[in-house]
């Protein structure tokens, strides 16, 4: 049997570890109980995103960030900003209207353990919280700094990007898709939120341009190759380990790279992207170490 992540690359494990650590109580001062008429909300939008996911968008933020030195209270700041625009998208995927899902990470939806209309509501005010978030001077000093992020999290997020996506993998249950309109799909509803959380540690950074331009490539690749393994995970992961039911996809039939291509091109194809996603971090001549290592673990992962 290979070896899982964890034994084959434990000092990323800790990192990993760390950062879900920090971005959990992030979270929960940036979103703490309320004793409101409203509390409905809150406890649907804290059920959304405490105590679960691997985190790995924060840990993109993060280490991307600390490349050029960002101080980490503001780095978590735009990296919990980042995980909820994450968690707003993985709720709505979830609802009847889109995959009808009734488990994830490990725990009951959100549509499941409240109704559809707090769950639709719970997804509206995350995204609007992360925009808020980046809107604040503790989140960086200089307002075109908060404006670059807002513009950039806005262009991830939208229609010409994860929305826009979403909106593609629905269209494929019923259209079939060439291999070129499923790279984008995935590249558009997994890549652009992933290149923006790592894009975000060069904006609050004040990285020069050909840095900033690496680590949205290397993440954009990353994004796609890792959307990739989501689906081959899909046709054979366990539950016990992803926390989300398997089978999903191919029940929708939905366009994928493993309905198109097969588990063994589709691999083939992930480990390619995953090659050429290392290859962008080359300007940071070794620095970049642990964006390395996370992009070894997407290929190797089995949750
Ligand atoms: C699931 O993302 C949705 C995809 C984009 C494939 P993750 O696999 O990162 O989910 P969590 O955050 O760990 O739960
Ligand atoms: C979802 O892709 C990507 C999002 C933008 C939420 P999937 O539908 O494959 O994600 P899972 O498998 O439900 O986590
Ligand atoms: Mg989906
Ligand atoms: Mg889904
Ligand atoms: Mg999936």
């Amino acid at each position: 049997m290979a070896p899982s992540p964890r034994e084959a690359d434990p000092e990323l494990q800790t990192e990993l570890e760390k950062v879900a650590e920090a971005t959990e109580k992030t979270i929960r001062h940036l979103l703490p109980e309320t004793d409101l008429a409203e509390n409905r909300l809150f406890l649907a939008m804290r059920h959304g995103t405490l105590g679960g996911g691997k985190r790995l968008r924060p840990f993109l933020t993060m280490h991307s960030a600390s490349l050029f030195g960002v101080d980490a209270l503001r780095s978590r700041r735009v990296a919990a900003a980042v995980e909820f625009v994450h968690c707003y998208s993985l709720i709505h995927d979830d609802l009847p209207a889109m995959d009808d899902a009734k488990l994830r990470r490990g725990k009951p939806t959100v549509h499941i353990q409240f109704d559809e209309a707090t769950a639709i509501l719970a997804g509206d005010s995350l995204l609007t919280l992360a925009f808020e978030i980046l809107s604040e001077p503790e989140t960086h000093e200089d307002p075109r700094v908060r404006c670059e992020l807002i513009r950039a999290l806005a262009r991830a997020a939208g229609g010409h990007g994860m929305a826009g996506g979403q909106m593609l993998d629905l269209i494929g249950e019923d259209v079939e898709f060439d291999l070129g309109t499923i790279s984008r799909l995935q590249r558009m509803k997994t890549g652009k939120l992933m290149a923006f959380a790592c894009e975000a540690g060069a904006i609050l950074g004040k990285g020069n341009e050909p840095h900033r331009k690496a680590l949205c490539n290397y993440a954009f690749d990353l994004g796609l190759a890792f959307q990739v393994t989501d689906d081959i995970l899909d046709v054979e992961a366990d539950p016990q380990d992803t926390g989300k039911d398997s089978g999903k996809d191919s029940q929708a039939g939905k366009s994928t790279f493993v309905s198109t291509m097969g588990k063994e091109q589709a691999r083939n194809r992930a480990e390619m992207l995953v090659h050429q996603a290392i290859a962008h971090l080359k300007i940071f001549d070794g620095r970049a170490v642990m964006l390395q290592r996370l992009a070894h673990y997407v290929l190797e992962r089995r949750a």
